[in-house]
């Protein structure tokens, strides 16, 4: 059984934080970031986390993070690390899953071309390099669209749009839900 909340996504740099906040905006309900409460329950940055204990230990922390969200909140818009859907159990059952697709160079361009650049690729462990982020992203896909209730394609969407079909089928799920 599904919970209520909003769960967008997508992998590192397609703009799943951004696009919480509009949410938040429109529907005067609380956003939260997966990375975020990551980084609280440890006191250390997502980077500090892999350099220091692993990528192993952070998917540990990542799978705590979606158990506390299933037993604990509701009716929240909750933007996920880019790898949380192919690595966490019961990821489904978070809430209605929102996939914001995109094409590698889009998410590319955007991560490159937006403010403070140099910090968002410092920031991801897995975004060193340009030719691997690619690879991971299209080994990934397959899943990401698997474990999506709806699939959104950023480069032909605008995000407006994204946000107004997000709204009225979430308000569709939760009062078939009811
Ligand atoms: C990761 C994505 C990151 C963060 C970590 C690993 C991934 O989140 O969880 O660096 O495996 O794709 P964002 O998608 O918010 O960048």
């Amino acid at each position: 059984m599904k919970k209520n909340n909003i769960i967008l996504t997508g992998f590192m740099g397609a703009g799943k934080g951004t696009l919480a906040r509009q949410l938040q905006s429109r529907l005067n309900t609380l956003a939260i970031d997966t990375d975020d409460l990551v980084e609280s329950f440890t006191n250390q940055s997502i980077k500090s986390i892999f350099e220091s204990r692993g990528e192993s230990s952070f998917r540990e922390l990542e799978q705590k993070v979606v158990d506390w969200i299933i037993a604990s909140v509701d009716n929240t818009i909750i933007s996920t690390g880019g790898g949380m859907p192919i690595f966490a159990g019961r990821f489904e059952q978070m809430g209605r899953v929102y996939f914001l697709k995109a094409d590698f160079d889009w998410i590319y361009n955007r991560l490159k071309n937006s403010p403070n650049a140099e910090k968002k690729f410092k920031k991801r462990p897995l975004f060193n390099d340009r030719s691997t982020a690619e690879k991971l992203m299209n080994e990934r896909l397959p899943l990401y669209e698997q474990k999506a209730d709806i699939v959104f394609d950023l480069s032909t969407h605008s995000e407006k749009e994204i946000i107004e079909q997000i709204i009225s089928d979430h308000a569709a799920f939760v009062s078939h839900s009811k």
